[in-house]
């Protein structure tokens, strides 16, 4: 049997069985197809185009990939994402031990791998290139990838995102000359830690959450096949807190006051300081900032809406790298949802008018009453988890200093708005500070001075960590935050 496969303007042509799975298939063949429920035919996103051939379930012309079966030729077009050469506000450290070559510091995303090529003597920042992670073929969340593991997948995940790193490190020597790095520092969150290092993160997936490792693991490069003499995986402080929150909690300097860090990606850790003490938290906000199980979501990629407005009756958005909106990121969601609520198109409880099925942004970009709902579970998270943080540490609002809101959400999102939709308690409107990927600056921090690395192990070390899980005042915080309006 042959199936051939478009992808933008390549066309390639392979021999199959048959009776394979057309995902499993497509995605052994490198084809980078976004499959964020993990292949359970919910998202939508794997959908491929059916130019010759019929398959089972096949609609309009296409059919959910995920759930076709090879059975004769057929001619398939597929949607890869992309998403290379984002770029980071990550504020370049200058302060270095002194050592002489070149160093990456990596923040290993459930949605992106950010990268930071730095020279170790100057301290100074190179290059920075963000791509989108491979693992999201394996589902949007931590969840669906460690089911995945779970079922036999681990090796294949493993390999996503060694291979990614493989080809990063690749590009650098090669613009740069350079034969390896010194040192590759790596933060993520602890499950993205597990499947970066081989080690199974089946206790992660289930109560009682247990990490196999938290503490800073050393090993040579050579020991996972990459360019690097050295590498060097931070330390996390619980199965939900990981090392990308510590590191961040590093670079925005949360120790210096009464301060909050919340880091939103797919999930909201969440790290306070106050009195000389460190407490960590986490919420299962979801995945739907980085833009999965959203209809029309991406994350924060070249092609997403990252604001939406209103001007003279018209709707109004920006798009990441100016070109056409191929979708809607974190930051966009936040902006329509709460122009939403002002127009009315949804109430306070969040339900759409009578008649209206989506609130169309752009062509080809819209919101649904799905999108509403999964955006209502995550923001009302968000919220309950800081007021609950709050209390449990017996820290008034009013001492806070600063919330900072990092993540690549904090770097484009709109403050007001965040707030209009309670995704924030409206108290701490005024201590916002949108710090971007402070993951990432952290980690260049540790890989630039031993000092800092030292620093991240105290904070690990002594962070106590406030499990939301089996909290009733979480539980009670998180359904009165679920509304809109105050
Ligand atoms: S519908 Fe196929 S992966 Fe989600």
């Amino acid at each position: 049997m042959r199936l051939k496969v478009l992808s933008g303007t390549n066309v390639r042509e392979y021999s199959c069985a048959g009776g394979e799975n057309l995902l499993d298939f497509l995605r052994a063949k490198g084809y980078a197809i976004a499959a964020r429920c993990g292949g359970n035919g919910k998202c939508g996103k794997c959908r491929v185009r059916v130019i010759e051939g019929a398959f089972e379930g096949q609609k309009d012309g296409s059919v959910l990939s995920c759930l076709a079966t090879l059975r004769g030729d057929a001619f398939v077009e597929v949607f890869e994402t992309k998403g290379g050469g984002l770029t980071y506000a990550a504020p370049a450290s200058s302060e270095t031990d002194g050592e002489s070559g070149f160093g990456v510091a990596l923040d290993i995303g459930t949605t992106t791998l950010a990268f930071s090529l730095v020279d170790l003597s100057a301290g100074k920042e190179i290059e920075t290139f963000g791509v989108l992670n491979r693992q999201g073929a394996y589902g949007a969340d931590v969840l669906s990838r460690i089911a995945a593991s779970d079922e036999g997948k681990a090796a294949q995940l493993q390999d996503c995102v060694l291979s990614q790193t493989r080809e990063v490190l690749g590009k650098f020597c090669k613009k740069y000359g350079l034969n390896g790095v010194k040192r590759l520092a790596v933060c993520g969150n602890t499950t993205m830690l597990h499947f970066f290092l081989g080690k199974n993160a089946h206790g992660i997936g289930q109560y009682p959450f247990r990490a196999e490792f938290l503490d800073t693991v050393r090993l040579a490069g050579k020991e996972l096949g990459l360019a690097a003499e050295e590498v060097l995986v931070l330390p996390s402080v619980a199965a939900y807190f990981g090392a990308d929150a510590v590191a961040g909690g590093l670079a925005a300097g949360v120790e210096k006051g009464v301060n909050l860090l919340a880091d939103i990606g797919t999930n909201g850790e969440m790290l306070l300081h106050a009195d000389g003490k460190l407490f960590a938290t986490s919420t299962a906000a979801g995945p739907c900032f980085e833009g999965a199980n959203i209809e029309c979501g991406t994350g924060g990629v070249a092609g997403a809406i990252d604001s939406v407005s209103e001007r003279d009756g018209r709707i109004v958005c920006t798009v990441i790298g100016k070109g056409k909106a191929t979708g809607i990121c974190g930051a966009g969601l936040v902006d329509a949802i709460a122009l939403m609520a002002e127009k009315g198109v949804i109430d306070e409880t969040g339900a759409f008018a009578e008649g209206t099925e989506r609130f169309e942004i752009a062509e080809n970009v819209y919101i649904t009453q799905a999108d509403v709902r999964n955006f209502q579970l995550a923001k009302s998270a968000i919220c309950a988890g800081i007021r609950v943080l709050l209390s449990e540490a017996g820290v008034e609002s009013g001492r806070l200093n600063k919330l900072y809101v990092a993540g690549g959400l904090g770097f484009y999102l709109n403050k007001d708005n965040a707030v209009k939709v309670g995704m924030f308690p409206r108290e701490l409107a005024d201590k916002i500070e949108a710090v971007g990927n402070t993951a990432l600056a952290g980690t260049k921090q540790c890989l630039l001075q031993k000092g800092r690395l030292a620093d991240a192990e105290r904070i690990a070390r002594s962070a106590e960590y406030i499990d939301l899980s089996a909290s009733p005042a979480f539980m009670d915080a998180y359904i009165e935050n679920m509304n809109f309006g105050d």
